[in-house]
């Protein structure tokens, strides 16, 4: 039995060893940032994967991406040329969705469009093979509402990989109302093999890390906007006083200003709290095209 979201009573026995699913071939639909990302660490932890994207041209500037990526860990040996040849070998391309029908675990890395994500989901549940994990890396659609598309709920997880996916270590699991404890135990043993570390989240919005990470982005957003400090003291503060890689802004623009703007959104449609409400610079600067790096503009230039 499992309260709304997911989150289980008492008594549940959560830990439970169950079976785990044998993964050999892998799809990731979408070949933008965090696809090309997935794609990339699945292919070195030596599985067959095929990537989908809708366009040619999207899926030829992955592989560009995945190679350069790579060349960058073979230039700091992390990879030799051998591993970085074989990994590129494992990928396939493919522009169209049936081709992820005989993979035993999709992983969909589309844009967090939830309309957009339903369909992907229906048309995957009628492509694939009864028996195939479809699991999302949104950063923050409810995971039932994305099941709901599907009549294998059980089957249903997210797996929400962190940008850059080949350097970062974490993967946040995400057990739907309806996911199964072989879905589960099967995406937190494929985290393992990747060489990074599950940590497991019930289906609220924003999960765990965009539930805590976004309304810090937002309050800097709030800060610079209310004219407490300039973007670059902000982030100051935060990378020197707090240690953090980078300042919040920097990472806004690192993450993508429409991908805050879509979970601040989440949050707050999700929460029925207005603490989550965008600042007005979001919609601000989407609207003029400063999406942050990926459009070289952001709330800094690139
Ligand atoms: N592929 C492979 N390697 C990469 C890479 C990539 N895409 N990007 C960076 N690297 C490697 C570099 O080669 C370098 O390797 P080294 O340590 O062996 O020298 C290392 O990562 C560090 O990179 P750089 O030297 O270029 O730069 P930095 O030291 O500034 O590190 C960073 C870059 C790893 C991005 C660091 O700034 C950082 O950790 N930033 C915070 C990132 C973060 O918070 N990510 C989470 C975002 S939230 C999210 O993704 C969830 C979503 O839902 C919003």
């Amino acid at each position: 039995m499992t309260l709304e979201h997911g989150v289980p009573e008492k008594g549940d026995n959560v830990a439970c060893i169950s079976k785990v699913m044998d993964v050999a071939t892998v799809a990731v639909i979408g070949g933008g940032t965090m696809g090309n990302g997935i794609a990339h660490v699945f292919a070195l932890a030596r599985f067959p994967v095929v990537l989908v994207d809708t366009k040619e041209e999207f899926l030829k500037r992955a592989l560009a991406t995945i190679t350069d990526n790579m060349r960058r860990q073979t230039a700091k040996s992390i990879l030799t040329p051998t591993l970085m040849n074989e990994a590129l070998a494992r990928l396939k391309l493919s522009a169209k969705l049936e081709d992820a029908a005989q993979s035993d675990i999709v992983i969909e890395a589309a844009p967090e469009n939830l309309d957009l994500k339903r369909d992907l989901f229906a048309k995957l549940d009628n492509i694939c093979a009864p028996r195939t994990i479809l699991a999302t890396n949104t950063s923050s659609i409810p995971i039932a509402s994305l099941a709901a598309a599907t009549k294998r709920g059980d089957r249903v997880i997210g797996m929400h990989f962190m940008n850059p996916v080949p350097v970062m270590k974490l993967v946040e699991i995400i057990r739907g109302r309806a996911t199964s404890d072989e879905t589960y135990e099967t995406a937190r043993g494929l985290t393992l093999k990747l060489g990074k570390v599950p940590a497991c989240s019930n289906d609220f919005p924003g999960f765990i890390s965009n539930r805590i990470l976004m309304p810090m982005i937002n309050e800097a957003a709030w800060a610079l906007h209310q004219g407490v400090a300039t973007k670059e003291d902000i982030d100051t503060v935060m990378k020197l006083g707090m240690n953090h890689p980078m300042g919040p802004l920097t990472l806004a623009d690192y993450i993508g200003l429409d991908t805050c703007l879509a979970i601040l959104k989440v949050l707050e449609e999700g929460f029925k709290d207005p603490k989550y409400k965008a600042c007005p610079l979001f919609e601000q600067l989407v609207s003029q095209g400063r999406l942050g790096r990926k459009s070289g503009k952001g709330f800094y230039d690139y």
